[in-house]
């Protein structure tokens, strides 16, 4: 069982949730709000589903990600109706319910029908979830207001989620770890992977995404989904980018570490780590998020010429003509939570200079986000680089040399705190 600090924290989480439900409830003239967890849709054509991971009001509540056909009722001045599906069923077993503190603050049921519990006391009900499951429901479904309030009531994380969040960084950073280890003995990303999930004791259908790991040119691919079962001829780069939920709650975290003998490339993930350093430290309250992303722009350049990667451009004349970009395609980061790119980030579309950013607010107290720079060789980006007037700026042959390492990330979580910030991942580096 976890600590008694983080289960009385848990309770106080509870407590603001049903205060914060309360009030959107009424600003929004409903007095019920009934939430589904969801189910894992059947794969088409089938008898297979997809693994399940629950919906994030329902986890934001509970923690619990893997159960199916729950629901949850929130109503004013009662205690939320928390009913869990569990079937006699001699295919499957249910999952193991934890008795902890917390069950106490819930009206605990448990089912044998999937269909919601019945809904006494509520005249103006909202129900909200994965449409397929609300059919014949009665309420509102899925009001669109009501959903953009609630996903507010995620932004400012409490102590406990702050908690949580630390945790699943401890966890996930043991990983890290043991891929390190795994990548510098030559092992191949398959082996990588079972490294990871070993370490940190998490099936990898149960993290907060599908772990990215690239060795040599594959860590160029931002999203690299695959495992070559084959072990590099020589182990040039390792990109990481791996997380851990812990009750409900996710870490997001990239490292990148080159191979011996690669001097270039380490010095490339050095600087890129100064430069992460020094974007971690600017999350504060009052920061526009969006100028930590502008910053690191800046920051590329500054790294582009220094390593003589690109020359006779200052850092401004790289960034306006899309030099950084080619190298640092995606957004800095985004909120953190029960989902991985957590909600309620973008109230305002991104500007035309960062369109993949997620996250366009001023920073407050609670937030949770993460750094991510990013420094890439990705052909199909550097092609219209080397095609064109520019290209006599770029060091071709040292290009050459650093394509086949595929590209650097380093990803942080940081809290915002009263005063600065709080970074969760270096606290757990050890
Ligand atoms: N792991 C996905 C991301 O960093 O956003
Ligand atoms: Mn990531
Ligand atoms: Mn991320």
């Amino acid at each position: 069982m976890p600590d008694t600090d983080l289960l009385s924290l848990q309770i106080d989480h509870m407590g603001i949730l049903q205060s914060r439900y309360e009030q959107v409830l009424e600003d929004h003239g409903y007095d019920g709000l009934l939430i589904s967890s969801g189910a894992a849709p059947m794969r088409y054509g089938d008898d297979q589903s997809w693994h399940f991971q629950g919906y994030g009001p329902f986890l934001h509540w509970t923690g619990l990600a893997g159960f199916e056909h729950a629901w949850l009722l929130i109503r004013k001045g009662r205690k939320p109706l928390l009913s869990l599906y569990q079937p006699v069923d001699f295919w499957h077993a249910s999952l193991e319910l934890a008795q902890e503190p917390w069950l106490e603050e819930f009206e605990l049921r448990f089912s044998e029908s999937r269909s919601a519990p019945e809904l006494s006391g509520v005249s103006q009900l909202a129900v909200i979830g994965d449409p397929s499951m609300l059919a014949d429901l009665p309420g509102d479904e899925n009001p669109g207001a009501l959903r953009a309030a609630l996903d507010e009531t995620r932004v400012h994380k409490t102590a406990y989620e702050i908690a949580c969040l630390a945790h699943a960084n401890k966890l996930a950073m043991a990983g890290h770890h043991a891929a390190r280890d795994a990548f510098l003995a030559g092992a191949s990303e398959f082996e990588i992977n079972l490294a990871y999930q070993r370490a940190t004791q998490q099936r990898e259908a149960d993290a907060p995404y599908h772990s990215i790991i690239g060795v040599n040119e594959h860590a160029g691919t931002l999203h690299y989904q695959y495992y070559d079962t084959t072990p590099p001829t020589k182990s040039r780069s390792l990109l990481i980018d791996a997380g851990v939920r812990y009750r409900g709650y996710c870490s997001d975290i990239t490292r990148t570490t080159a191979g011996v003998g690669e001097g270039r490339f380490a010095a490339l993930v050095q600087g890129l780590e100064q430069l992460q350093f020094r974007l971690c430290k600017m999350v504060a309250p009052g920061v526009d998020y969006v100028d930590i992303h502008r910053k690191t722009h800046l920051g590329i350049a500054a790294l582009l010429s220094a390593t003589g990667l690109v020359s006779g451009l200052s850092d401004e004349e790289m960034v306006a003509e899309g030099v950084t970009r080619a190298f640092f395609p995606h957004g800095i980061g985004h909120f953190l939570g029960v989902q991985v790119h957590d909600v309620a980030g973008k109230p305002v579309p991104s500007p035309a200079d960062a369109p993949f950013l997620r996250l366009m607010r001023t920073l407050e107290p609670g937030m949770v986000v993460t750094i991510e720079p990013g420094l890439y060789f990705i052909p199909s980006l550097l092609e219209p680089l080397l095609s064109g007037p520019l290209e006599r700026h770029i060091n071709r042959p040292l290009l050459d040399e650093l394509q086949g390492c595929g590209g650097i990330r380093i990803e942080d979580n940081v809290v915002v705190t009263d005063s600065g910030c709080r970074n969760l991942t270096r606290e757990s580096e050890g």
